[in-house]
Formats: structure tokens, C-alpha cells, sequence
């Protein structure tokens, strides 16, 4: 495995390159999760490349960037295991310089659900992805759906800009017990882990709803609230694939999405009906 910091050198590097690319952007304290994505590259590309780069201008004031778990020696072990080619690992000032020019997120998409408690978050998110598929030029580049709003946005950007990257979404990698991985996940003390229980089970509870035959959005966002209880709700949403509120559940078209706060930890959740 090469492991390169210079986004000049790496452009370099895959110039000539006449093989499939599969790029999975990380920020890093890699789980299972990312791993799922990395394998998925594996399998459909002849060539791998992920990056580790934890984005300043995704993190708001005040919020976790100085915090966030950093876990560099064992991330570079896990990526040198699953097999990947090229490791990128540039630090801030190998991706921006000064007077920016950013990418900004649609005015509604980008400012609905997380980008309500979070305005901003998804320019930074837009922003380092443009940069990182430019340097990389992949054929796939590979997203988890758990971070639905996310994929849902760069897929936006790709088509709307006619870039020519396809865009995969990854299903949602759980422990045992139901919760998602999150590299988030490590700020959970024993207590509030077992409180975060309530996100996946809310989950399968609208699921067991649907199965029912029991579609109205009010009436399944209403159960999950009362499931979450007494944790934070920041959002519980139903949305359609393209994310617009619909008041029933359209299988084969349908999120729900969820947001709680577990202490100050944000954890994020949803399922695709
Ligand atoms: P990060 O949180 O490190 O996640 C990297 C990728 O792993 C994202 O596509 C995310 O959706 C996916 N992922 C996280 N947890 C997962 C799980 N339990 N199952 C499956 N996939 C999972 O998302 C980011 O980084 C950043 O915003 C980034 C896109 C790299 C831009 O900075």
C-alpha cells in the first residue's frame, strides 16, 4: 500500500492509470462501516484508493473537530489489510489555501433536517468531496447510506454538475445489537450507549408499522417519538427518495430518517423502505 499526503503527487500517481478506480473518502477512526465500503470498492474496481482527512470546514464552531477521534496507526493497518492500494492522508494545508472558492449546498435540501441544526455543515461536506474527487478521478465512489442527507446531496452535485463519477451507496453496517456504527459512537459512556438502543429499535418498530400496512407518516413519526423518549429528538422525518416530506410511506421510495442527541453526542439513524 503507498500512502501519499500530496494532492499534486496522487494526481500524478493515477494520471496514466488505465484501471477501474474505486475511492472511499473517510475522516478517519475506521469501524466495520467504512471497511463495508472499502470491500464494496474492492470488489468492483481494480484499483482502491481511500483517503483520511478529518474536514475542518464540515465542523462548526463549537463543535467536535477537536475531539474527534484520531486513530491514525491502526487506520493505516485496516486499509493495508482490506487490501487497499493507495492510502491519501493529506493534512489542512495540503487541501486549502487561503480565499477559498466553495461549494455551496442547495438552499433547501441543504438546510432541511441536519442542515437545520447544523447550517454550513454541508457546504464544508460538498466542498472537500469536489476537491477529493478531482484529485482521485475515480470511476465509483462509494457513500453509506447511513449518512443519507450526505449521499443524497453528493449524488446532487455530481448529476448537476454532469461530473462523470457514479456515485454508490453502502448499506448500514450494525453491531449485534442493532446500533450503527459511528466513529461517534466511542463518546457514548455504558448508560447512554444502551439509551441509543432506542434509535434502532425505533426504527424497527416504524418498519413492523409498515409491515402492517400501516403508512401515515403522522402516525409512524409519532410512535418513534414516543419509542426515543426521554432522549432529544433533534429530527424524525419521513422523506421520499429525492427528499421530499411525504405524509405516507411509498414503499420502495421511503427514508426515515432520525436524529437524537444521547448527552451531547449527535447520532444519526434511518432506514429505506
Ligand atoms: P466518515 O464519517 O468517516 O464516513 C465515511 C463514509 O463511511 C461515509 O460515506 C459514511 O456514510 C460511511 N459510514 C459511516 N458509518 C457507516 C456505517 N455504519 N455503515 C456504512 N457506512 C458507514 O462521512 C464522512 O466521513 C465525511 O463527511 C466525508 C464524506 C469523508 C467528507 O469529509
Amino acid at each position: 500500500m503507498t500512502i501519499l499526503s500530496s494532492p499534486h503527487e496522487l494526481k500524478n500517481y493515477l494520471k496514466d492509470k488505465r484501471q477501474t478506480i474505486g475511492f472511499v473518502p473517510t475522516m478517519g477512526a475506521l469501524h466495520e462501516g467504512h471497511i463495508s465500503l472499502i470491500k464494496k470498492a474492492k470488489s468492483e474496481n481494480e484499483f482502491v484508493v481511500v483517503s483520511i482527512f478529518l474536514n475542518p470546514t464540515q465542523f462548526l464552531k463549537g463543535e467536535d473537530l477537536d475531539k474527534y477521534p484520531k486513530k491514525d496507526e491502526a487506520d493505516k493497518k485496516i486499509c493495508e489489510l482490506s487490501g487497499v492500494d493507495i492510502l491519501f492522508f493529506p493534512q489542512v494545508q495540503d487541501m486549502y489555501g487561503t480565499d477559498e472558492v466553495s461549494i455551496q449546498a442547495p438552499h433547501v435540501r441543504g438546510y432541511v433536517l441536519e442542515g437545520t441544526s447544523r447550517p454550513s455543515h454541508f457546504n464544508g461536506v460538498l466542498t472537500v468531496v469536489m476537491k477529493l474527487l478531482n484529485i482521485v478521478n475515480p470511476t465509483n465512489a462509494y457513500f453509506g447510506k447511513k449518512d443519507a442527507q450526505q449521499l443524497n446531496l453528493i449524488s446532487l452535485m455530481v448529476k448537476q454538475l454532469f461530473m462523470s463519477v457514479n456515485i454508490i451507496p453502502v448499506d448500514t453496517v450494525r453491531q449485534s445489537d442493532g446500533l450503527a456504527l459511528s466513529s461517534r459512537n466511542v463518546y457514548l459512556n455504558e448508560t447512554q450507549r444502551k439509551e441509543a438502543l432506542k434509535i434502532p429499535s425505533s426504527l424497527h418498530g416504524a418498519g413492523i408499522m409498515v409491515s402492517k400496512n400501516i403508512l401515515e407518516s403522522e402516525l409512524i413519526i409519532k410512535q418513534m417519538r414516543e419509542i426515543l423518549e426521554p432522549l432529544e429528538v433533534v429530527y424524525v422525518e419521513i422523506l421520499s427518495r429525492e427528499f421530499e416530506i411525504i405524509k405516507q410511506v411509498e414503499i420502495g421510495n421511503s427514508i426515515i430518517l432520525v436524529e437524537v442527541k444521547v448527552g451531547t453526542t449527535r447520532l444519526l439513524d434511518n432506514i429505506w423502505l
